[in-house]
């Protein structure tokens, strides 16, 4: 599933950025993340950069496209996009460095309003007029109602932690926009749920995070609990192939958060009183 990332920054690819910027004085390849074969903290004497690349003959290349497709529209959100060029066999994306650590989903993180606050403005975002798969297409395999999850939300899906860089002034930014969809605006918060649980939350406390998002809060239950039971086929899915101990636990993530969705409500809710002992 993962690319191979450079070490050093391939010769052509070099001459390209530095025919764009100037000289590059220094680099570092990013921490987190695998797809992408140039993803790099690029420095020179007027500035830094981020810049993300892949070989035009890459199976994934439709990527590069995809996300700089998105980055108009979700300023604020997600790194500026500065350029984009292609040349030398290379496409290359250069982004605002964003100076920042991978989020920490844990109980008790102080990200984790951060995130609320990303997720919140991404739920207002209407899917732009770009090119995006959809989440009932990508979920048709994974439930027999994948209607239910369709909308005209831009959806970002993959939050997995190293796409959220926190900063120093107390905002997030989210990156890596490949898996961008289009669909019902809980969604995203949905995801995050699961992530919530891989981390150390109960159910219970995932999905109160997640209901701090109007969007998820006002999702439609039954909608819900078709996606959650979908969530567990997809990761059944990835770790039937390629499995590394993240994701089955992601898969025992979304399992939970099943089951705690499926318990009964408690005889309060389902019974008025003083008709419970008259059977
Ligand atoms: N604009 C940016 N500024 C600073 N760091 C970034 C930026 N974009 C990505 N990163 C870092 O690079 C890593 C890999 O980038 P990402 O876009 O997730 O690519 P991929 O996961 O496809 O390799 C991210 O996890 C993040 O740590
Ligand atoms: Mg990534």
């Amino acid at each position: 599933m993962t690319t191979h990332r450079h070490k050093v920054i391939p010769t052509d690819a070099r001459a390209l950025i530095e025919a764009r910027v100037g000289k590059i004085t220094e680099y570092e390849n990013a921490e987190g993340g695998l797809n992408s074969e140039i993803a790099a903290h690029v420095h020179t004497r007027y500035g830094s950069i981020f810049v993300k690349g892949l070989r035009r003959d890459h199976r994934r290349i439709w990527t590069q496209r995809r996300e700089a497709d998105i980055a108009p529209y979700v300023e604020g959100i997600a790194p500026t996009l500065l350029w984009r060029l292609k040349g030398a066999g290379w496409d290359l994306n250069a982004f605002e460095n964003v100076e920042g650590r991978h989020a920490d989903y844990t109980p008790g993180s102080a990200d984790l309003p951060l995130v609320v606050e990303l997720l919140v403005n991404l739920s207002q975002v209407e899917a732009p007029d770009v090119e995006l798969r959809s989440m009932a297409d990508r979920m048709q395999h994974h439930t027999t109602t994948s209607d239910w999850f369709s909308g005209d939300a831009l959806l970002h899906t993959d939050w997995f932690p190293a796409n959220v860089l926190v900063k120093s002034d107390g905002t997030a930014r989210l990156v890596d926009w490949a898996w961008a969809s289009t669909g019902a605006a809980w969604i995203d918060p949905a995801l995050w749920v699961v992530w919530l649980i891989k981390a150390g939350h109960s159910p219970e406390e995932a999905e109160e995070w997640a209901r701090q998002v109007p969007a998820f809060a006002e999702a439609d239950g039954v909608a819900v609990d078709a996606f959650a039971e979908a969530t567990v086929s997809v990761w059944e899915e990835i770790t039937a192939n390629d499995s590394t101990p993240w994701m089955n636990e992601m898969l025992n993530a979304a399992r939970a958060w099943v089951a705690s969705r499926s318990q009964p409500p408690s005889f309060p809710d389902i019974y008025a009183p003083g008709e419970r002992d008259n059977g």
